[in-house]
């Protein structure tokens, strides 16, 4: 069985919670393992109508054969971390759920310099997490890590040890990714990115899976992409068409209102090749041609529609493999058979 990992091609917010939550439950994998920067990612995902959001555990909780990991290159906030075993505690994550003993901490004193600081608050617009002093002081190599905090100690395990036995042993390991590709710290539209690079290599580096054993890259595209803080967004509309189009979204970690633009073919291209995309999944097509709305065979889709997903194929080099036509779970075309 493979490995499969899932990055976001955009800005972020691609819908990537979506796409992990469907492959959670359909390929029920045994280990769900969360890379990435940290706290500063929401996903959001719908289950049975209610909205769940997460920022520190793996967003494929809600699979509950899952070990649910958190990759040693990922940033701990333990005040995050404890919020969201409670508020999930209807699908027991308590007992399944392990950090890497050598994650960095987030601590309060990080969270008031990224909220503070002109330079990370103001002009990077930043998320205010902490991430990005914390990211320093490891740099630095001042910060503490999980294996120093006592509250933490019931959970703590090596993930790059469970995650390669698992591979040993034939398991399915799902790998999520935060953030997108244009908010790298190294491919991305520097300085207004985050702090660490979010491209697929540095996913898979997060969890201790070395580059020979990823198996399938899935890169995530929305079908408007959308970026909430400052810098460049060659495709960006008005806020005026935004409002007329039905598409303005609000930040799940900040409450900002995200800046939405029109499908920037060139650069999905360039994500997809640095990331070793081997199958892309689009979200929100639904937005783009309301007739596509919870369509789950792609024969059904609506021409404009399926026009539009060929024209990604073709200009970008790989297959559409899942594509959402809605918020719920099963509002998605899985063509993964077909390629
Ligand atoms: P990631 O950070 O990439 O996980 O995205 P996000 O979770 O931050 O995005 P957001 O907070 O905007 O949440 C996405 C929301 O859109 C969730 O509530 C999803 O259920 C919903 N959604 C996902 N895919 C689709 C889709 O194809 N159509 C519609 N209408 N909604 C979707
Ligand atoms: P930081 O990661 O909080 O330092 O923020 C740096 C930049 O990345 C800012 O423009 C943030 O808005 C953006 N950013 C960080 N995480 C996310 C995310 O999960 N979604 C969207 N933008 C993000
Ligand atoms: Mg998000």
């Amino acid at each position: 069985m493979p490995s499969i990992i899932v990055v976001g091609g955009q800005w972020g917010d691609e819908g990537k919670g979506s796409i992990i939550a469907y492959l959670a439950m359909h390929d029920e994998p045994e280990i769900i393992a969360r890379g990435g920067v940290g706290t500063n990612a929401g996903h959001s995902v719908v289950i049975n109508g209610k909205k769940y959001a997460v920022r520190q555990l793996p967003t494929g909780f809600m699979q509950r054969k899952a070990r649910l990991l958190v990759g040693a290159g990922v940033l701990v906030d333990p005040e995050v971390f404890f919020y969201e075993l409670e508020h999930l505690k209807d699908f027991d994550v308590a007992g399944r759920v392990g950090i890497d003993y050598r994650c960095a901490i987030i601590e309060p004193r990080h969270k008031e310099l990224d909220r503070s600081n002109g330079y990370l608050h103001g002009k990077i617009g930043t998320t205010g997490s902490g991430c990005g002093p914390a990211n320093a002081d490891r740099a630095l190599r001042k910060a503490k890590q999980a294996k120093d905090i006592k509250e933490l100690e019931p959970y703590l395990t090596d993930v790059a040890a469970e995650v390669n036995d698992a591979l040993d042993e034939g398991a399915l390991v799902l790998v999520e990714g935060t953030q997108g590709f244009g908010l790298s710290l190294y491919f991305g539209t520097y300085p207004y990115v985050t702090s660490k690079d979010t491209s697929a290599s540095a996913i898979a580096s997060d969890v201790g899976i070395g580059p020979t054993r990823v198996d399938d890259v899935i890169v995530v595209f929305k079908s408007f992409p959308t970026r909430v803080g400052a810098g460049p967004f060659p495709t960006e509309m008005p806020m005026e068409e935004a409002d007329r189009l039905g598409l303005v979204e609000y930040g799940t970690v900040t409450g900002r209102r995200r800046r939405v633009g029109w499908f920037d073919f060139e650069m999905a291209r360039y994500s997809a090749r640095v990331n070793g995309a081997t199958m892309l999944a689009l979200t929100m097509l639904d937005k783009y041609d309301k007739e596509a709305y919870g369509i789950t065979d792609y024969d059904k889709l609506p021409k404009k529609a399926k026009e539009f997903v060929e024209e990604i194929e073709e200009r970008v080099g790989v297959p559409v493999a899942l594509i959402k036509t809605g918020p719920e779970l099963e509002h998605i075309i899985d063509r993964r058979d077909t390629i």
